[in-house]
C-alpha cells in the first residue's frame, strides 16, 4: 500500500478534524501518500481530491465541523456512482481508504467493497448519536452531550425562575443515548427515548408527585426519534392532563453538532484515526475501528451496522429514582 485517502461522510460531528489529523499524520509517518477527499463519497465521484501535507492539518484539532466537509451522497447509492468513484480512486493510484461517518457511511463502504475488491476500506465511527455497535463512544458523542448538558443547565435557570416545566428535544434519530446521558447529568424529571416505550403513566406519576411537593418547574427530555412524536407532542399531552404546569418547549437541534470537541473527544478521535491507518498498513479491511473498554477494537462493517448496543436499563431507571 502506497497511497491512501480519507473522507468524512454523513452528519458531521465534533472530533472529525482530530481524526482527519491523526489519519494524515499517521499515514505520513508510515511513508504513505495521503489524499483528502472533499464532501464524502460525492467528492470521490467527482474526483475532488487534495494531496495532504502535514501542515494542512495544523491547528485543526480544536475545531468542530470537518475541514473536508461532508455530504450524504445520493449518487453513491447507485452502481454508476460507485463505479465513477472507483475510477477516480484508481486514477490516483489509491488502494486504501479511511471513511469517517455513521451507519450510512459504512453501508456504502460495504457495498463498494463487494463490487471492487482491490481497494481496502477501514472506518472510524463519526456520529453524535453514539448508535454504532463495536465502540463504547463514537466521535462527536462526548461533545454533543456536553453541549446539550450546558444548554439544559441554562434552561433550568429560567425554568426555576418562572416555575415552568420545559420539554427539551435533543438529537438522536434512532437512538436515545444523548437524551439519557443528559437527563442524568441535568437531573431531569423524565426522559423519553426510542429504545423504550413511551410511558405516560410513569411520567404523569412523577409530575403529580412534584405538584404535591409544590414543585412546578422541571425538565422533560425527549429524544428526536422517540415514538411519542417529539417535544411539541409531549408538551400537548402533558398540558392536556395538567393545568397547573406552565409548559415551554425547546428544540436544541444542530447546536449539538457543532463546537469545540472535548478533551476526551480529541483523544479518542486521534486514537481511532491512528488505528485506522495502522489497520490498513497491516492489510486489514472492511472493519470499523472502535474503542471498547479503553482498547482499540475492530468490528466488521456488517456487524457495526446490523447490531445495536442496548441501552443500560439501570441508567434509565436512575432518571426516575433520582428525579
Ligand atoms: O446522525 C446524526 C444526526 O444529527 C441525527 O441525530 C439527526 O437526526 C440527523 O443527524 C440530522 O441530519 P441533518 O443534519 O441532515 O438534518
Amino acid at each position: 500500500m502506497k497511497k491512501i485517502a480519507v473522507l468524512t461522510s454523513g452528519g458531521d460531528a465534533p472530533g472529525m478534524n482530530a481524526c482527519i489529523r491523526a489519519v494524515v499524520r499517521t499515514a505520513l509517518h508510515n511513508k504513505l501518500q495521503i489524499f483528502g477527499i472533499k464532501r464524502g463519497y460525492q467528492g470521490a465521484i467527482e474526483g475532488d481530491f487534495i494531496k495532504m501535507k502535514s501542515a494542512m492539518v495544523s491547528n485543526i484539532i480544536q475545531l468542530g465541523g470537518t475541514i473536508l466537509q461532508s455530504e450524504r451522497s445520493k449518487e453513491f447509492r447507485t452502481k454508476e456512482g460507485r463505479l465513477k468513484a472507483y475510477e477516480q480512486l484508481k486514477s490516483k493510484g489509491i488502494d486504501g481508504l479511511v471513511v469517517i461517518g455513521g451507519d450510512g457511511t459504512f453501508t456504502g463502504a460495504q457495498v463498494f467493497m463487494k463490487e471492487f475488491r482491490d481497494i481496502d476500506i477501514v472506518g472510524c465511527p463519526g456520529t453524535i448519536d453514539n448508535d454504532l455497535y463495536g465502540t463504547d463512544f463514537t466521535i462527536g458523542y462526548d461533545t454533543a452531550i456536553n453541549t446539550a448538558m450546558e444548554a439544559i443547565d441554562k434552561i433550568k435557570d429560567t425554568a426555576n425562575a418562572h416555575n415552568r416545566l420545559f420539554v427539551v428535544e435533543v438529537m438522536g434519530r434512532d437512538a436515545g443515548y444523548i437524551a439519557l446521558r443528559t437527563a442524568i447529568a441535568t437531573g431531569a424529571e423524565s426522559v423519553l427515548i426510542p429504545e423504550s416505550k413511551t410511558d405516560y403513566p410513569l411520567l404523569f406519576k412523577t409530575l403529580k408527585k412534584n405538584l404535591k411537593k409544590k414543585k412546578r418547574s422541571g425538565i422533560i427530555i425527549v429524544a428526536e426519534g422517540d415514538e411519542s412524536g417529539g417535544a411539541f407532542q409531549v408538551a400537548k399531552e402533558v398540558g392536556s392532563h395538567f393545568k397547573d404546569y406552565e409548559i415551554r418547549v425547546t428544540i436544541l437541534g444542530h447546536i449539538q453538532r457543532g463546537g469545540r470537541p472535548t478533551c476526551m473527544e480529541r483523544v479518542n478521535a486521534s486514537r481511532m484515526g491512528r488505528g485506522a491507518v495502522e489497520a490498513l498498513v497491516d492489510g486489514t479491511s472492511g472493519v470499523m475501528i472502535g474503542i471498547v473498554h479503553n482498547k482499540i477494537s475492530y468490528t466488521p462493517f456488517e456487524h457495526a451496522i446490523k447490531y445495536t448496543r442496548s441501552i443500560n436499563p439501570i441508567l434509565l431507571d436512575m432518571v426516575n429514582v433520582l428525579s
